[in-house]
């Protein structure tokens, strides 16, 4: 069995690669769905179902864990699956098979709080706010997964999430750096006319944007922390897999790379981020 890891495209490459960094003997799986990228301007429908194609090629290939190495698809899609589909599929295959999205992850290391924690609402004056960037697709924003889970637990950050609409299929797409960094740069202005000033903290809320995360510190105040979603997603999966030892991830450190694309290689942009040229395989 393997670790199956999830995105419209080469977005979830930044995750993959904080995984198997963490867990370098597991065998992984990564699908990217560039057939259907990007995903941050499709309708919720759409994007529940591409996710559920997803993780069914990923589970045929062998994986018993399908991280959604996608903002967009946990943010839309990773409950309705749960609710309407995962527990048919497991009981159909007749092995353990989980799929777990990045989000919750994320809001832990925002927050610095556990999951199960949700505030009390004394309804006093709160002073000090810290304010939290994030810069996302159409769909997360819309969807305002982070503002609501942040606004449960800490009422002393206030979230604006800035979709950077286009951004992801630009970085399909191997656009050069010029036109990648006028768009961000225009992305965080946008963000700090909003707020009136630059946030305090940013998180990069599209795993596109990890591989051209330069470009935001470069647009942000020098040294303004960005919450590093990578990271935070390979510690909670290591403590995952070690709760629950069902689920058996390999041990051969093997690696496989699929696309519903094309096969083959990856914009140059994404072999600079991987440290070394990458290939895609059709996934069947
Ligand atoms: N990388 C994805 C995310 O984290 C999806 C981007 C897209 O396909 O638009 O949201």
């Amino acid at each position: 069995m393997a670790i199956g890891v999830f995105d419209s495209g080469v977005g979830g490459l930044s995750i993959h690669r904080a995984l198997v960094d963490r867990i370098p003997e597991a065998d992984f799986i990564y699908l990217g769905d560039q057939k259907h990228a990007p995903y941050g301007e499709r309708s919720g429908e759409e994007i529940v179902e591409l996710t559920r194609q997803g993780c069914e090629i990923l589970f045929n290939a062998g994986a018993s864990i399908v991280v959604l190495a996608c903002n967009t698809a946990s943010a839309v899609a990773l409950r309705r699956l749960q609710s309407t589909w995962l527990a048919d599929y497991r009981k159909s295959v007749g092995r353990p098979v989980n799929v777990l999205g990045i989000i919750v992850p994320t809001i832990e290391a925002a927050t610095g709080l556990p999951w199960e924690h949700e505030a009390e609402r004394r309804g006093a004056k709160i002073e000090n706010v810290d304010v939290l960037g994030i810069f996302c697709t159409t769909a997360t924003a819309r969807s305002r997964v982070y503002e609501i889970e942040i606004d449960k637990r800490r009422q002393d950050l206030a979230v604006f999430t800035e979709p950077c609409i286009g951004l992801a299929g630009m970085i399909e797409a191997g656009e050069s750096e010029e036109k990648l960094r006028a768009v961000v740069d225009s992305r965080v202005q946008a963000l700090k006319t909003r707020i009136g000033r630059y946030p305090d903290r940013a998180i990069l809320g599209c795993t596109h944007y990890e591989i051209i995360g330069d470009l935001f510190r470069d647009a942000l105040p020098e040294g303004t922390p960005l919450i590093h979603q990578p990271s935070s997603v390979a510690s909670a999966l290591e403590r995952y897999l070690e709760r629950h030892s069902k689920f058996t991830v390999g041990v051969s450190g093997r690696r496989l790379f699929l696309t519903t694309g094309n096969a083959g290689k990856q914009p140059k942009i994404v072999d600079a981020f991987w440290g070394a040229p990458l290939t895609f395989e059709i996934a069947t």
